[in-house]
């Protein structure tokens, strides 16, 4: 069995198939589909492009779609809601199909396509993802950990949340081979502790969000185990796994 850390969502080609692959963007798209799943929302779909959102979103009732999405950290003109997890309240996301495009924790979903299964994880779902993950990998599936990073480079915050993955999934478990990034991550995640909080606001995105009005999504995005959804991306859209969905 496998366990494999790919820093960027660019080294994902073609390592996904037959994995159950983890995507994992803390700050902040992965934070926001769990939190958006856990207010009620029917789904979340995806998109590297707005364009492209943009035309999909013809074939919904207006009412039924929310817009939302960043570009360098801002909303999008015209769309229902940005990236900030604080928005995807279940007052404005209960019911609702969202559509979302980000920079690069959307790419990095894409990216993974062609795996057995894909799971969004971060730290405000870590338990619920990691028992996922474990039984996938008690199961003798290989697990890859894909960071979506920033702009095609390492992201701390996505390094360290990948690391305290590695360190729960494999807990116990022998047998488990590691790639050199596995165990960079791990170790990473063993220095940080449980100072969660304090790998947000050392990454470069965090600090760039905390400048950009953003300082409250770090507490949010750093809350492990706030919202213990286990978000999955079949038929083009993200769900979440429940008792009609367990596999
Ligand atoms: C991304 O996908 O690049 C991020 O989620 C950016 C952000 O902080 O909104």
């Amino acid at each position: 069995m496998r366990l494999d850390v790919y820093l960027t969502a660019d080294e994902i080609a073609g390592a996904a198939t037959g994995r159950v692959v983890a995507v994992i963007d803390v700050l902040r798209a992965s934070t926001t589909i769990a939190v958006a799943l856990d207010s009620g929302a029917r789904a979340v779909i995806p998109f590297a492009d707005t364009d492209e959102m943009i035309t999909r979103s013809k074939q919904f009732e207006r009412e039924t779609v929310l817009l939302t999405g960043e570009r360098k950290m801002l909303p999008l003109r015209g769309f229902d809601l940005g990236n900030s997890p604080r928005e995807f309240t279940p007052e404005a996301v209960a019911g609702k199909t969202v559509l979302l495009s980000t920079t690069n924790g959307t790419r990095a979903i894409l990216a993974s396509q062609g795996a057995r299964d894909i799971v969004v994880a971060s730290y405000v779902n870590w338990t619920a993802v990691t028992a996922m993950l474990r039984a996938a990998l008690r199961a003798g599936t290989d697990i890859a950990i894909v960071c979506a990073g920033t702009d095609g480079h390492f992201a701390l915050e996505d390094a360290a949340c990948a690391g305290r993955y590695v360190r729960s999934v494999t807990r116990r478990l022998s047998g488990v081979a590691l790639n050199d990034a596995a165990h960079a991550c791990s170790l990473l995640a063993h220095n940080y502790g449980e100072q969660v909080g304090r790998v947000l606001i050392d990454s470069v995105h965090g600090r760039a969000l905390a400048d950009a009005g953003f300082r409250e999504d770090l507490s949010v995005c750093a809350a492990v185990d706030s919202h213990p959804v286990v978000p999955v991306f079949t038929d083009r859209q993200i769900t979440k796994l429940g008792p009609e969905r367990e596999r």
